[in-house]
């Protein structure tokens, strides 16, 4: 379901790494989801959506600091972005989860999927373009000298 795609990739390699892990996160829960073989997978599935959101967290602080760190003029709507949706899944409803877990759980992933591909490619590949036109002004710097 969370298909990775090199369109995906923002050149920043530890950023592209997080990503993956979530996708792979992403995939776990799905795989649980859709396995006709499981039994009772309720407490399995909220520790992997525990996962999800403690590791979509420290992502986006990863993020942010890279961001901060060469002063990306975009940080503070990605940050406000990343915050608005930390605070959607920190306020998930486990009861929906419990009375019809392969519904709520496909709906879930559904949310998030279209969620993080939205903002990979609508936000995050702007970092890209960014450290694209640094390095090319680093590059103009030293041609000047
Ligand atoms: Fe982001």
């Amino acid at each position: 379901m969370f298909d990775w795609k090199d369109e995906y990739s923002c050149g920043i390699e530890r950023i592209d790494d997080e990503h993956k892990r979530l996708f792979e996160i992403g995939n776990s829960i799905y795989e649980l989801a859709t396995n006709e073989n499981r039994v009772d997978y309720f407490d399995d599935i909220l520790n992997l959506i525990d996962d999800l959101k403690e590791y979509t967290i420290y992502h986006f602080e990863d993020e942010e600091k890279i961001m901060e760190m060469y002063d990306y003029p975009g940080y503070r709507e990605q940050k406000r972005v990343h915050d608005k949706f930390i605070e959607k899944i920190r306020n998930l409803d486990l009861e929906e989860i419990d009375e019809d877990t392969q519904q709520a759980v496909l709906k879930l992933l559904d949310f998030v999927y279209n969620w993080i591909r939205t903002h990979i490619l609508g936000m995050d590949l702007k970092i890209k373009d960014y450290f694209e036109s640094l390095k090319s002004g680093k590059f103009m710097e030293k041609k000047a000298r």
